[in-house]
């Protein structure tokens, strides 16, 4: 468990964004990874620049293990890593102008157009870092994917960034496994650097708080059955019920999915019955960020249960 103690779990905070220095344990510029794999840069990067706070998200569970024991054994101290979607969290937990410097080292391509939505540079993406990068912070990006730099440029100009690159990378690179991979295969290494020109702005959508719902009685098992297949959509977001797990003593844990703006979140909505009423939450298995599409199912859960939509 050597790698638990880099690990940070920003779906449960209820502060968001949160005070960097305080999880830090000190004040400190912040430097960002996106898609740090197995650790291999964020190791050298904290040796290398001790005087910065770095944060890596990845959406790899076993990335995060290996990089958190890689970290433990260089005895590195400034780095939390989150599981977490970098777009997302780069977004949602720091505050404009918070960050010094981002980087990203051989993202996944995606080149097939259908895939399009997974990049992570996309247009989105650069006005999120034109809003929390600070004057002059930087974003750096290393490809094997020549097309990806081009495109990664094009979207980076429209956000007011001055662009270096993409330019051939022959020496050395950020030292990470992809690297050593793809030169192995003889494939060209290219590197973008970015830095911020006027400051931009995105809209923020996650919440620390997530009001439970009371509702004045107890809840049937027919009721609660009712409540596969209830969903809303609505413009940039949507929420379904997916299915359901009836327990002996007449509560249930629903499972949710939902989607805010492209952000994609599965987890599970607890209805906890008492003899004469119902407690609708969050379930603290599976907890997501509490986002618009989240908050509305459990409200919409509790409001089809209170008003006997579900009945008997
Ligand atoms: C090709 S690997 C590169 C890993 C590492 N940077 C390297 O150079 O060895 C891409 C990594 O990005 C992660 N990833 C993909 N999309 C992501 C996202 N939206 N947020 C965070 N990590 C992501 C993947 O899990 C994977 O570990």
């Amino acid at each position: 468990m050597d790698f638990a103690r880099y690990l940070i779990r920003p779906e449960r905070w209820e502060e968001i964004p949160p005070d960097w220095a305080v999880l830090f344990g000190r004040a400190g510029p912040l430097a960002v990874e996106i898609g740090f794999g197995n650790g291999e840069f964020l190791v050298e990067a904290a040796h290398a620049h001790p005087e910065l706070n770095w944060v890596g998200f990845e959406t790899g569970l076993t990335c995060i293990v290996k990089a958190g024991r890689k970290l433990a054994r260089a005895g590195v101290e400034h780095v939390r890593l989150a599981l977490a979607d970098g777009r997302f969290a780069l977004r949602e937990l720091f505050s404009d102008g918070a960050v010094d410097c981002v980087v990203v080292h051989f993202p996944c391509p995606w080149p097939k157009q259908s895939h399009a939505e997974r990049r992570v540079m996309d247009g989105d993406f650069a006005r999120t870092l034109a809003a929390v990068l600070g004057p002059g912070g930087r974003f750096e990006l290393t490809t094997d994917v020549l097309r990806y730099a081009e495109d990664a440029a094009a979207h980076l100009e429209r956000a007011g960034f001055q662009i270096a690159g993409p330019t051939a990378v022959l020496a050395a690179g950020p030292g990470t496994r992809y690297e050593a991979k793809w030169r192995r295969e003889g494939r060209p290494i290219w590197s973008l650097r970015a830095q911020r020109g006027r400051k931009g702005c995105t809209l923020r959508i996650a919440e620390g708080t997530m009001p439970h719902v009371r509702i004045g009685r107890a809840v049937t098992p027919g009721a609660l059955a009712q409540l596969v297949g209830l969903k809303e959509t609505w413009p940039g977001g949507a929420f379904v019920i997916k299915g359901i797990y009836l327990s002996s003593d007449g509560s249930a844990l629903l499972r949710a999915f939902a989607t805010d703006e492209g952000f994609e979140q599965q987890y599970l909505v607890a209805v906890m019955r008492g003899t004469e009423e119902t407690l609708v939450k969050l379930d603290g298995a599976t907890v997501p960020f509490r986002t618009p599409a989240v908050k509305r199912s459990v409200a919409a859960v509790a409001a089809a249960l209170e008003d006997g939509r579900c009945g008997p």
